[in-house]
Formats: C-alpha cells, structure tokens, sequence
C-alpha cells in the first residue's frame, strides 16, 4: 500500500477504468479515509467530533451507458457485476451492499433513469476503523452527481449515506466519517458540531510529536458489533431522562444534572456519562491543541480512552493491551481506542525523539502477549473529498 498519491490512484484507476469498460468520457470522485482525535459515539448522540482526512483514498469513477443496466467493477476484489435495476434490490455481500445501496438511494431520490459504467478502487484497509465504507459512499455518490450532472448538495450526500448505512447495511450510525471525508482540510483538525450539522477548523501547534495509528489488526464489521446497541441504549436513556422529567430534553441538552433520573439504570448512566465528558473533552482539546500543550492532550486521550472501555465499554483485550503497554514507554503522551470499537486502530501521541523506540518495544511485548504482530499505520492528513474532471 505504501505512500501513493491521491494523484497516482486517480490516474491509475482511471486508466484501468477506460481499459475495462472501453469510455474515455467519465466523472471522477476521490474522497479521504479519517481518523479521529477525540468525539467518539458522539455523532449519532447530536454531541461534538474532532477528526481529520487522511492520505488512503477511495476513488470512485462513473460513465453514463445506453442501456439502463450497472456494470460495476470493484478494483481491490478485481469482480464485476452486471445488473439490472430490479437487481439492485437483492441481497448481496461486501462490497456490493454499499455500491448497490449508494445507485439505489441516489437513482431514487432524483428519479434517474440511466445505467452506469462503476469502478471503485482505494487504498484504505477496509474494517480497522479508517471508515474505508464511507469513503466509498461519499466517492460513489459524488461521481454520481457528477456524471448526472446535478449540482452537488453536500448535506444531502450526508443524508444518503446515512440512508445506505440503516437500511442497506444494518448500522444505525451517525455521519462522523462522511462529514470528515467531505470537508476536511488539510493539516486542520475539523471541529463537528453534530446538531447543527456545521463545523469550524482547528489550529493546532503540536510541535516535536505525532500522531501514531497502532492496528490492533482485529477487524470490526460494525453490524455484527455492539454499536447498535449503544445507539439504542442512549435513545432508551434519553427516553427515560425525557419520561420523568416531562420535558423534550434533546441529546445535546444534556448535562450531569440529567444523570440523576439515571441513578436506577447503571449501564444507561455509564453511556451518558461517557457522552456528556467526551463532549467536554472535545471542547477541552480544541484548546490543547491550540496551545500545542503535549501533557493536557494526553491527558484527555487517556481519559476519553478509560470512558470509551469501562463506561461505554466498546473496547477489546488487544487495545486494551495496546493502551497499557504504550502507558509504561517512554514518549507516549497519551491515546485511545478510535471509531466505532470493539477493535480496529489506536491512536496515540508520541514524542518524534523516542517514535522508533517506542513502536519497536509495543510490537515486541504485544507480540510476546498475542504471537502476532500488530501494524502502524503511517499516515499523513489530506484535503476532504476532490472531484475531478
Ligand atoms: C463509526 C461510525 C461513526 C461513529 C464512530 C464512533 O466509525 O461509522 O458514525 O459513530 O464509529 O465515533
């Protein structure tokens, strides 16, 4: 996978694209994967996220045919599928439940009536909490737009992709992972406000350490995890919190005093209590940042990463061990468990002068504990979403 360029994916699969469905007239999107320094569940709880694009990219490319059918290719699994409408419909697997969805939602929503040529290629390993899925929605959906010819709403690719995630794929997420890869901006932190819907971009002065991405490499398919029971969890909180109180209290309403009409349901407690602090930890690293204070960020990783495993409890044992023998190296600021759980990546702030030490100790005691070698993922931030034509 190594260091490729937005530029080289582009052309590469646009070249594999013209060699495959024989068109040179076609429309390109490219959108970024993510990582996420702090807001973690927050999205679908209306609350607050910080996260960043980075350089692994899923490259959508999309050609108007004659007919009304879709020949869809699939780079990375190097499958086709020749489908009609009426198809799109059926159940299927993988890679094809979100390229099925995104021409389904999208066909519907503005009444289409064409066939397309697909190619879908990238290079964000799919299932370690890069959100490689939604990069492949907000990519498809954009070329969508484009060889459609109809002006991009960006808050309505939102909106459809989310419609693919719920009703295509089971998952009854937020769209943290849309959002970022749609209006990241380079080297900016992007500060999400998820009720409003709006953002504002983060300076940060972080000097003389980085961001490290530790793959726990246990891969999370989100519909088969917990995720959707802590969506339900926190609605069935905030149900309970709006029952006896009388009021429409909404989830970015909340505060501490709420926690008191959850005294008699400690796992709903332990949810919201994650929420409201990962809130203000969210507003707390704005700050951080801004000051490039190594400590206090930190800080408020090791702290977000505790609320992540023991009150909303979406961890696993290898992170788990990923977080304690990184806490006892020297250089290790401070990190945590990132996306949706239950595996996937760390992210964790080390200081440039002990990084080559300091991941050659992790990998070696993390593989005297689990005989198998965990992976850093080097990545570097990127612009949000680019179409190209
Ligand atoms: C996954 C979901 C996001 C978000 C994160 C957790 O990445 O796709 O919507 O809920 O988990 O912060």
């Amino acid at each position: 996978m190594g260091r490729t360029t937005k530029k080289d994916l582009i052309i590469k699969y646009q070249n594999k694209f013209e060699s495959q469905f024989k068109d040179k007239t076609h429309f390109t999107a490219i959108a970024p994967g993510r990582i996420n320094i702090i807001g973690e569940h927050t999205d679908y709880n209306l609350g607050l996220a910080m996260p960043i694009a980075i350089d692994r990219w899923i490259c959508s490319i999309v050609s108007i045919r004659e007919d009304n059918k879709f020949k869809i290719y699939s780079a990375n699994f190097d499958e086709e599928v020749f489908i009609s409408k009426d198809q799109l419909d059926k159940k299927t697997e993988n890679w094809k439940k979100y390229v099925f969805g995104c021409i389904q939602v999208f066909i519907n929503k503005y009444n289409i009536n064409k066939g397309f040529n697909i190619l879908i290629g990238g290079n964000i390993p799919i299932g370690f909490g890069m959100s490689s899925s939604a990069s492949l929605e907000v990519s498809l959906l954009s070329s969508l737009y484009s060889a459609c010819k109809i002006s991009i709403d960006y808050h309505t690719i939102l909106e459809l992709s989310n419609k693919v995630e719920k009703e295509f794929l089971g998952i009854q997420s937020g769209v943290l992972d849309q959002y970022a890869s749609i209006f990241s901006k380079k080297n900016k932190p992007i500060l999400i406000d998820f009720s409003s819907l709006t953002h504002t971009y983060v300076n940060s002065n972080i000097k003389g350490a980085s961001w490290l991405l530790i793959n726990s490499m246990v891969q999370r398919a989100l519909v088969e995890s917990k995720y959707n029971e802590r969506v339900s969890e926190c609605q069935c909180a905030l149900k309970i919190i709006n029952d006896s109180e009388e009021k429409n209290i909404k989830f970015y309403e909340l505060n501490k005093y709420h926690l008191e009409q959850l005294k008699d349901h400690p796992i709903l407690y332990k949810r919201i209590y994650h929420i409201i602090s990962e809130n203000n930890r969210v507003m707390l690293m704005r700050q951080a940042l801004g000051n490039g204070d190594l400590d206090l960020i930190g800080d408020i990783l090791n702290k977000s990463h505790v609320s992540l495993s023991r009150d909303y409890q979406v961890s696993c044992n290898e992170i788990e061990a990923i977080i304690q023998i990184s806490k006892k190296q020297k250089g290790f600021y401070g990190g945590r468990i990132m996306g949706g759980g239950f595996g996937g990546c760390c992210i964790c702030l080390v200081k440039d002068s002990q990084k080559d030490i300091f991941v050659e100790d992790l990998l070696s005691k993390f593989y005297k504990q689990f005989s198998y070698d965990l992976k850093i993922e080097y990545v570097k931030f990127s612009d949000g979403l680019r179409l190209v034509n």
